[in-house]
Parts: C-alpha cells; sequence; structure tokens
C-alpha cells in the first residue's frame, strides 16, 4: 500500500514526517517548548556554575519548569499562558552576576540548538538575550556610577 498514511508512518519512521506536519523552520510548538526546557535545566542543575544558584531557590522542580513552558509559549508563540514578573523573582537572587548570565545564555543556546532546527534554536537565543539584558539592567544597573559628582565619590 502506498497511501498517504504509510508516507506518514514512513515519513515518521525516519524522524523527518512529524517536524515538517508540526513546525517548519523557525517554528516551535509546545512540545518542542517543552523538550528544551526540561532538557535545559536538567542541564542547569548539574552545573557548576548555575546549579548552587537554582537548587537553593528552587526546592520543587515541577512546577517551575511548567511555569518555565508557560513562559515560553507566551514568548514564542503569543498565547499569553504566562502571568508573572520575572524581575521580581530575579531582583531576590543576591548572589547572581553578569558572568551567571552568560553562562546561563551558553547553555540556553547549546540546548536550543541541540533540541531545534537552526533558525528556530536562533529565535530562541535572540529573545531570551534581549530578556536577559533587560533583566540585568535591573539588577545591576547602578545610575550612579553614570553621575560625574557620585562617580567622584567613588573614586
Ligand atoms: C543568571 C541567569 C539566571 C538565573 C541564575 C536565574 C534564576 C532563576 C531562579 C532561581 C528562579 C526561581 C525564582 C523563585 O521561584 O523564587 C527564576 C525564575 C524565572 N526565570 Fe530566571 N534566571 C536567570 C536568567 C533568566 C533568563 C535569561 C530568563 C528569560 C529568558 C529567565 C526567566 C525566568 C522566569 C520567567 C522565571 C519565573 C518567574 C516567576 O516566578 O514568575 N531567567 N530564575
Amino acid at each position: 500500500m502506498t497511501d498517504n498514511r504509510d508516507d506518514a508512518e514512513a515519513g515518521k519512521a525516519r524522524g523527518i514526517w512529524c517536524r515538517e506536519a508540526d513546525a517548519g523552520p523557525g517554528v516551535t510548538n509546545e512540545a518542542e517548548i517543552e523538550t528544551l526546557v526540561r532538557s535545559f535545566y536538567g542541564r542547569i542543575r548539574q552545573d557548576e556554575m548555575l546549579g548552587p544558584v537554582f537548587n537553593n531557590a528552587i526546592h520543587d522542580w515541577e512546577p517551575h519548569l511548567l511555569k518555565m513552558c508557560d513562559f515560553w509559549s507566551s514568548v514564542m508563540l503569543t498565547t499569553g499562558r504566562y502571568k508573572g514578573q520575572p524581575m521580581r523573582a530575579h531582583l531576590k537572587l543576591k548572589t547572581v552576576t553578569p558572568k551567571h548570565f552568560d553562562r546561563w545564555l551558553m547553555l540556553f543556546r547549546e540546548t536550543a540548538e541541540e533540541v531545534c532546527d537552526a533558525e528556530t534554536a536562533e529565535r530562541f537565543v535572540e529573545k531570551a538575550a534581549r530578556i536577559a539584558e533587560s533583566l540585568q539592567l535591573g539588577m545591576f544597573f547602578k545610575p550612579q556610577l553614570h553621575d560625574p559628582e557620585q562617580r567622584q565619590a567613588y573614586g
């Protein structure tokens, strides 16, 4: 038999049909978001630099992972499922520095490139980098360092 269903089954077996049916280059979906989120935080938790920060703050991981799926679904698919205040959550993290953000973005890029096609990975990374930048402005920006009078006082 060579009807379309058989083609679909054969395609699935070769691992090429699902992506064509569900998403094209540069397009993601909920299943891919969940794979990315689980795989990324799996790495984060094992990471020498970031693991302790996350493991100290998060004791029950499943709700955090589901929240992050909602977050990325809102960002990438504009579903509006995430209703939270990321800035407030990050301002609580007193040990985090810009180096932690560099590492976060590196691991995120690595994971996205493994899970998604190249174009989709790039879209995820672009969004993440932009959000990381605004979080860092909120966390680390010190207006006094840009004020000449104050700068004198700081040497
Ligand atoms: C050094 C980099 C980062 C660290 C160490 C970090 C750490 C954390 C931790 C520990 C939490 C849980 C806070 C809590 O429940 O009390 C959290 C929440 C969250 N993070 Fe990050 N994060 C980082 C970067 C990012 C970036 C770049 C994004 C977005 C692209 C992001 C998005 C979020 C969101 C949406 C939440 C949930 C906030 C809420 O409770 O609604 N994080 N992060």
